[in-house]
């Protein structure tokens, strides 16, 4: 392993590379053992580039057999190589090289699933962020762009199936019964895209038209015997690229499109050009298998990767430090995707609410991953400065913040002109490596057209500023001249590295869009004349610290909706009294905004309970909580999807996050407590929703109506099983024997092993004998069980003792080992706890670092914690820090945790 671990790269010191990778062949003989490959690389000086500049590759656990240039054989003097890279001396005549290099690799040991490994009995590879240079010795940077052949060679009994990028140009039978193919992909792309696959596969197929009118063939393939499992995958990337097509203009550039399954696989997916690996989990899908959540993963997942195809693939990152280029825009293209998916076909407005389901999760993600990362020693800009180890920039910030910041370009440009600057994107870049500043121009152009002498020069620092920006606001409004004045202010304190630098530089204010809504006293919408227009929301752009904006004709006292649709990814920090919050909980217009109140009234109950518990006062009287909820319930005109969002509490872990210091036993407490009152004193209510939604017998469907009932009702028995409701166990366990879908029969067991575990030993064994044979719904059988509140450290342990148990599958390692230590808050938070976490950290390290950093991750903020909890994860985190062998991704995690 590599041990030198605490080096710096800083993203000030790019520089192109030397030369020019035009053309590359690669041939490998497959083998699960020991691969060989043999790689032809066609390259040229760059035009700048001094004679004599040596040529770098990178590798990484592979071994080298040869070297040739131009044919001739190098001899190991005429190179230098060391552990991780390979030294050439090109020609002195400046002239195009060709260098051929030979290596060995070892699929069957490489348990890190970076570069060519072993999944089951077939060859996968992943190679983002810097996988490639464990395949074969190559200048592996994102800016190196080349057109790829590549030959592959195998056994047909073991392998009939032998993908690559591209297409496929030939197949044969070679004398020694092997089989080869050669695949040849049309575009340039840099190394990070490639991929192969080898195996024996169920595909399922079926041609699509392109809008221009070109057949394509779309393909999904999956272990023997899961083909069945992949119609709805296949369905969803047909409505991926149509959807491309339609919102964005953009059309599949190939001619021939490809989606694997891999039962082990570090992420979600990959979308190498042309040939994207999953995850088996965000593929395989059925009614008895998968719940309504998978089938909406699955569709956002395929989404993402195949979106990536244009903003990823075609127009890619020049370096590391701007994955958000493709990223962020990438998580907000499958954000839109989805949102359009739930409301298609829906009138204008059941559409607006629909869409704001998405809009809602999304939010809830951002706020539970990326805020507290932003409040923590890792915070980072979504574009970085430094990193040691790429891996770990794979961040909530990154993806969902960097997709706010999409988001609000969007905002402040509208559809048309959003789509204007995506077009002018392409125009500019189409087929280079190119960084955030260069979309950010192109949107730019657009913007200054639209609002001549205004530009991004305020709105880019999201790009280079850590840390969540504060929002306060005061209005004034004025009965004799019927005029409202708003100020708002911001505020954005250093975070995580910028915190520690020693003169900390005074952050400049940011360009905020603040989406905003006029209530009167009733509820009643109230119409904002602004610029000329009557509107029921306008979009104010903060540009400076503070700033005034004065509406006009504005005839009763307003409550103000702020940050309608959640336009920027911020925090409001001006407590308002409980009855505006409690009125647009009840009347606003805005689906988000309603919402958003009716999370805050319950998190401000929530915190107040904190507080009360401490001082070992009475709990905050619940009346004004329950008010609300029963609003909620008896509001006939919500969709079951938005009003499941509503009736939920908060999570958990933002309200341990939101609690000064971090307090989780505390947290867990109330929570649990109030969620209980909420289900005792609306039990008749819970239970009439309960029968009312009952399944109606029609055939499964994972369609937004169908699926929002099944989420009620399985909300409702939840409340059921946490008010102890008499007749609750029963119903639970009826709806696990009755169920027709997973979604129903998971429902029952989760909540019966988080409220009632007693009752339900029996179904738990039914579960596994039942399931057993399909890793997926297994993984769901072990996660429900980590995180249940009965699962103590010797539980968790006895999960880990069986024989279904492995930690070289991820998929399994989280279900078993991540639910408890990022869900299962009471029992993490304990000294056992403490010393569970860094025990796997420590053993995931040794097989998979990517995965290991992942998990080291869930202590970051633990400085924030009250002192038991703080001390105990300090002394996790140093035995960890100062264990021998770490690897450099968990090595970063930790220090920069410890030095916060
Ligand atoms: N490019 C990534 C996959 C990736 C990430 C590979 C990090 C290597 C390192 C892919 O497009 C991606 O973002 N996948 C997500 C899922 C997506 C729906 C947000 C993932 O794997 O979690
Ligand atoms: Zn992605």
């Amino acid at each position: 392993m590599r041990t030198d671990i605490a080096q710096t790269i800083y993203r000030q010191d790019y520089s192109p590379y030397p030369y020019r990778l035009s053309q590359v062949r690669l041939e490998f003989d497959l083998d699960a053992q020991t691969t060989q490959v043999q790689s032809t690389l066609h390259f040229e000086p760059g035009p700048q580039t001094p004679p004599g500049t040596p040529l770098v590759l990178q590798g990484e656990d592979i071994e080298l057999l040869s070297v040739q240039i131009d044919g001739q054989a190098l001899s190991a003097t005429d190179y230098y190589l060391d552990e991780d890279t390979l030294r050439l001396t090109p020609p002195a005549s400046g002239k195009p090289f060709v260098v051929t290099l030979v290596n060995h690799c070892h699929p069957a040991r490489n348990t890190t699933l970076m570069g060519l490994y072993v999944s089951g009995d077939k060859l996968f590879t992943q190679c983002e962020a810097q996988g490639f240079r464990r395949i074969t010795w190559f200048p592996d940077r994102p800016d190196v762009m080349a057109r790829y052949d590549v030959v592959l060679r195998a056994d047909p009994a073991a392998y009939p199936t032998l993908l690559s990028n591209g297409n496929l140009i030939e197949q044969s039978t070679l004398p020694d019964g092997r089989r080869q193919t050669l695949w040849r992909d049309p575009h340039p792309k840099p190394c990070y895209l490639f991929a192969l696959v080898a195996g024996d596969f169920d595909c399922i197929e079926r041609t699509e038209t392109t809008r221009s009118g070109r057949p394509v063939l779309l393909q999904v393939y999956s272990d023997r015997g899961c083909g069945k499992q992949t119609q709805w995958a296949l369905d969803c990337l047909a409505h991926a690229m149509h959807w491309d097509e339609r919102r964005f203009g953009l059309e599949l550039d190939l001619d021939r499109f490809m989606i694997v399954a891999a039962r082990d696989f570090n992420m979600g997916a990959m979308e190498n050009k042309g040939l994207n690996i999953f995850n088996a989990a965000y593929v395989l899908a059925d009614p008895s298998t998968a719940t309504d959540g998978a089938y909406r993963r699955i569709e956002a997942v395929i989404g993402h990767e195949y979106f990536h195809n244009w903003t990823g693939d075609r127009v890619t990152c020049r370096d590391w430090f701007q994955i958000s280029l493709k990223e962020g825009l990438t998580v907000f293209r499958e954000q839109e995707f989805s949102a359009d998916m739930l409301a298609e076909g829906l009138p204008a407005n059941e559409a607006a609410s629909a869409r704001a389901v998405k809009r809602i999760d999304d939010v809830h993600v951002l706020r539970m991953m990326q805020f507290p990362e932003d409040a923590g020693p890792m915070a980072h800009p979504i574009r970085p400065d430094s990193y040691q180890e790429i891996g770990n920039f794979y961040t909530a910030t990154v993806y969902e913040k960097g997709a706010e910041v999409i988001r609000m370009q969007h905002t402040l440009l509208g559809e048309t002109g959003f789509q204007a600057g995506m077009k002018e994107y392409f125009r500019r870049h189409d087929g280079q490596a190119v960084t955030c500043d260069d979309f950010v121009n192109a949107m730019e152009s657009v913007y200054t057209q639209q609002q001549p002498g205004q530009d991004f020069t305020v709105f880019r620092r999201w790009y280079s500023q850590a840390g969540t920006p504060r929002l306060q606001f005061e209005q004034r409004y004025d009965a004799d001249t019927q005029t409202l004045q708003l100020t708002l202010r911001q505020h954005c304190a250093p975070a995580g590295l910028e915190a520690r630098q020693p003169k900390v530089a005074a952050k400049p204010p940011l360009h905020i869009p603040v989406a905003i809504g006029l209530l009167d006293a009733n509820g009643q919408a109230m119409p904002i004349h602004w610029q000329g227009g009557t509107h029921d929301s306008i979009v104010l752009e903060l540009r400076e610290a503070q700033q005034s904006f004065t509406l006009h004709d504005v005839r009763r006292p307003p409550v103000l909706s702020l940050l309608r649709g959640f336009s920027a990814p911020v925090i409001i920090d001006t407590e308002r009294p409980g009855s505006e919050l409690a009125l647009l909980a009840r009347c606003d217009s805005d689906p988000f905004a309603r919402w958003d109140a009716t999370q805050e009234f319950a998190l401000r109950h929530l915190l107040a309970g904190m507080r009360a518990h401490r001082a070992q006062a009475a709990l905050p009287d619940i009346e004004p909580l329950l008010a609300l909820w029963q609003a909620a319930l008896q509001d006939a005109t919500l969709s079951p999807a938005y009003q499941t969002r509503l009736l939920a509490l908060p999570a958990l872990r933002e309200l341990i996050d939101r609690g000064t210091p971090m307090d989780p036993q505390t947290a867990v407490h109330v929570w649990t407590a109030t969620q209980a009152a909420l289900g005792a004193r609306l039990a008749d209510q819970w239970q009439a929703l309960y029968a009312a939604l009952a399944d109606d017998g029609s055939p499964y469907s994972p369609d937004p109506v169908a699926s929002g009932r099944r989420a009620l009702r399985n909300l409702a028995l939840e409340y059921l099983l946490a008010g102890k409701t008499a007749d609750a166990t029963r119903l639970a366990r009826q709806q696990y024997a009755q169920a027709s879908n997973m979604t129903e029969s998971l429902g029952a067991l989760a909540a019966l092993l988080q409220h009632a575990p007693q009752d339900c030993a029996d179904l738990l064994r039914d579960f596994h004998d039942r399931w057993q044979h399909d890793p997926l719904v297994l993984d769901n059988w072990f996660g429900i069980q980590a995180s249940a509140p009965t699962c103590t450290v010797d539980q968790v342990r006895a999960l880990m003792a069986l024989p279904d148990f492995t930690l070289r599958t991820p998929n399994r390692a989280r279900a078993v080992i991540f639910r408890f230590c990022m869900d299962n808050i009471a029992n993490l938070h304990t000294p056992e706890g403490y010393d569970f976490w860094a025990e796997q950290v420590l053993a995931l390290n040794a097989l998979n670092p990517e995965v290991a950093a992942r998990l080291a991750r869930a202590f970051d903020n633990w400085a924030r914690y009250e002192p038991t909890a703080r001390q105990g994860m300090q002394a996790a985190l140093q035995r960890v820090r100062f264990a021998a062998g770490l690897s450099r991704n968990v090595h970063e995690i930790v220090s920069k945790a410890l030095d916060a």
